[in-house]
């Protein structure tokens, strides 16, 4: 399923690009360079994890694939920008080379820039019609709140302003909640939004993507000093020669991984608690953890 889900995400993902892209009068280059980042081989993890949920709690799936392709739109802004010169300054990316170093830093800024309008019209423009105005608004307020300054930019902020910083454990919270967790969050909140879970039920699963999120961001902190450059697809060591405040530079790589087994554990809880059984999450979890041996 987790194989399907990345396979229908990318055929998709390849449609939307030549829907709006070809026969446009709009500068060829930009599209270029939106879909080429956004079209590298990548894990479309929050782009599962929103159909998983969305096919758990029975939305439709023609209302979940524009969900699940504007969130990978949105990751990838994130990776672009994520990147440049005067964030990161990486080279590589998925295996490839980055986004400014194919296009130049003036086009890949634009092309981070352009992907966040994207993904909010594809989610207007797809699910209006399909789904009720309310949800049509309410998905799109959150992909909104997650791009900018009350998500991922806010953690982005602190991540930067953290280098060369001594060790504060709330501001590492911070930085991992909002750089990653938030689009986490969105995920699988977009796709039980669209299948209209209930209150108390969404406040579960926000708590579990929450959790996911961090998790997640210490399995990358984690990876990036113990697998090699092919293994990751991205530079090995970047965050030591960077002075990134991370939970391995905070706590060592041993209590991180402690910390990262005690995350998995309370989502557990979570999807025990909520009687669901996902094959889905299952996979994701293990791949996680096989790399983090
Ligand atoms: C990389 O995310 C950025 C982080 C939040 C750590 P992924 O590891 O999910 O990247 P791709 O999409 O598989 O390339
Ligand atoms: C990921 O942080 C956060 C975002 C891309 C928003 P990292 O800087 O650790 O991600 P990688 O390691 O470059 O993928
Ligand atoms: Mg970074
Ligand atoms: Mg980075
Ligand atoms: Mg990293």
């Amino acid at each position: 399923m987790l194989q399907k889900y990345k396979e229908i995400t990318v055929k998709k993902l390849e449609e939307y690009f030549d829907e709006y892209s070809l026969n446009s009068s709009y500068s060829k280059i930009i599209w270029d360079s939106m879909r080429y980042t956004t079209l590298l081989d990548g894990k479309r993890l929050r782009a599962i994890m929103c159909l998983e949920v969305a096919n758990l709690f029975g939305a439709k799936l023609e209302n979940a694939i524009p969900c699940a392709c504007a969130l990978e739109i949105m990751h990838a802004y994130s990776l672009i920008h994520d990147d440049l010169p005067c964030m990161d300054n990486d080279d590589l990316r998925r295996g490839k080379a980055t986004n400014h170093k194919v296009f130049g830093e003036a086009i890949a800024v634009l092309a981070g820039d352009a992907l966040i309008s994207f993904g909010a019209q594809l989610l207007i423009d797809k699910l209006s019609g399909n789904c009720s105005s309310d949800v049509v608004i309410d998905v799109v307020r959150d992909y909104l709140n997650t791009a900018g300054a009350m998500g991922i930019v806010a953690g982005q902020v602190a991540d930067i302003e953290a280098e060369n910083k001594k060790i504060d454990f709330d501001n590492l919270k911070y930085i991992h909640k909002y750089k990653t967790g938030t689009l986490f969050n969105c995920s699988i909140t977009m796709g039980a939004k669209i299948a209209g879970v209930k209150t108390h039920v969404l406040n579960r699963l926000k708590e579990y993507a929450d959790n996911f999120g961090i998790l997640f961001q210490v399995y990358d902190d984690i990876i990036d000093c113990t697998l090699s450059t092919s293994e990751l697809g991205k530079t090995a060591g970047k965050d030591e020669i960077s002075n990134k405040l991370t939970y391995v530079s905070a706590f060592g790589l041993d209590k991180a991984k402690n910390i990262f087994y005690s995350l998995i554990q309370r989502n557990h809880d979570i999807l025990n608690e909520l009687k669901i059984s996902s094959d889905v999450f299952n996979d994701i979890e293990e791949m996680l953890v096989k790399r983090i041996k």
